[in-house]
């Protein structure tokens, strides 16, 4: 009985490991930009994006310094978009992120 206890307890884990590492890899610069012109980004209902105000990620440059980046990029999503708060360990939040701190990079 034990030993069917552990193994349940390990395969569960493994698939918890794989499944992170699956979600991980799928965020990415490249997805950055294309959820950055998005126009469905965060649920909006507008046809605003964020290339809209920040074309080309221009004026962002420094942005990736910015220790509350996560907060400010939700502020332009609830604002602007008039979409939802994105969650800060999303793959989408985690590509934005990326995407702005490629433009840092240029
Ligand atoms: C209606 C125009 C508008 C839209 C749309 C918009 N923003 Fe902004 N954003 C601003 C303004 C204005 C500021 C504050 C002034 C500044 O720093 O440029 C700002 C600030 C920021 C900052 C902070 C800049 C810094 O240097 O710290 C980030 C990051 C940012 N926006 C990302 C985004 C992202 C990501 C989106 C899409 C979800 C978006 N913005 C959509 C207008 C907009």
């Amino acid at each position: 009985m034990k030993k069917i206890y552990l193994l349940t307890v390990l395969l569960a884990g493994a698939i918890l490991l794989i499944g992170g590492q699956a979600m991980a890899a799928k965020s990415s610069a490249e997805l950055g930009k294309e959820l950055f012109n998005d126009p469905t980004l965060g649920g909006s209902p507008n046809d605003k994006t964020c290339n809209s105000c920040h074309p080309g990620g221009e004026g962002l440059e420094k942005a990736a310094d910015n220790k509350k980046l996560v907060k400010v990029i939700n502020q332009c999503v609830t604002g602007p978009l008039e979409g939802n708060k994105i969650d800060g360990r999303s793959v989408e939040m985690r590509s934005l992120k990326m995407y702005i701190q490629s433009l840092a990079a240029e």
